[in-house]
């Protein structure tokens, strides 16, 4: 059998608000191979957001179980699924989420910090390179609040791709931009994403976006109903 980078068996999650249990997402079965594309598309509350963080292994399921690069997520503590995360995975947020007191540079460093490797001289290279590739060379020394929201995003961009993921999980990366700017967002992360071999899992509400990975999974009321 081919191994499947991502495989999410019978995943369930409820939250409990106001006392009562809300069930969000519904058996989900879902199984990604390397190298794929996959745009994950569906209505607002439809679970998209709660089923990115338990693939990514920032939550874990109520019920079910979910495996990454053939590694069952429930058999690692918190501690463990952070390092799994910091060596494995890349993570694009709608809100960019770049740390506010660190600049461009630094905070494509962090990832790299955070897994230890590779030596520093080489962190300061890659982190470089890498912000020439989204177009930034001239905006290393840069805070997040002296950029705009398309720079902020090609440094979330840059900072995902540090540790040289397996998978790159992005919610909607061009949420928060105008269209222009959304459209060269999604050039640098194809492009990246091509040339890393990365495999990729898309939230987005944009149907072009979608058209361009290689499959759809429809979201309805916590169910997949389908591409
Ligand atoms: N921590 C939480 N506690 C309680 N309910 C939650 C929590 N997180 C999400 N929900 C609920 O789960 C449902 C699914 O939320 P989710 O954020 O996954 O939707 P989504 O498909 O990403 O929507 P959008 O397109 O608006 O981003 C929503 O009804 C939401 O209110
Ligand atoms: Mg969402």
């Amino acid at each position: 059998m081919r191994l499947m980078v991502i495989s999410a068996r019978k995943v369930s999650q409820t939250y409990r608000s106001g006392g009562q249990p809300l069930a969000v997402l519904h058996d989900v079965d879902l199984a990604v191979a390397g190298g794929e594309s996959i745009a994950i598309v569906g209505p607002s509350g439809s679970g998209k957001t709660t089923l990115l963080g338990l693939l990514a292994g920032l939550d874990r399921p109520s019920h079910g179980q979910v495996a990454l690069l053939g590694t069952d997520l429930a058999t690692l503590d918190e501690d463990a699924r952070a390092a799994f995360r910091a060596r494995h995975i890349g993570f694009v947020f709608q809100s960019f989420q770049l740390i506010p007191t660190l600049t461009a540079l630094e905070n494509v460093l962090v990832p790299m910090e955070l897994a230890g490797r590779p030596a520093p001289p080489e962190r300061h290279a890659r982190a470089t390179d890498l912000l020439c590739r989204v177009g930034l060379g001239d905006r290393l020394g840069h805070y997040p609040a002296q950029l705009s929201g398309g720079e902020q995003q090609r440094v979330a961009l840059a900072r995902a791709f540090a540790n040289e993921p397996s998978i790159l999980f992005a919610d909607e990366p061009t949420g928060n931009l105008d269209s222009d700017t959304g459209a060269l967002v999604i050039e640098l992360l194809m492009r990246l994403n091509a040339e890393a071999g990365t495999t990729l899992v898309l939230v987005t509400h944009d149907l072009e976006l979608a058209d361009r990975t290689g499959r759809r999974v429809r979201l309805a009321a916590g169910r997949v109903i389908g591409s």
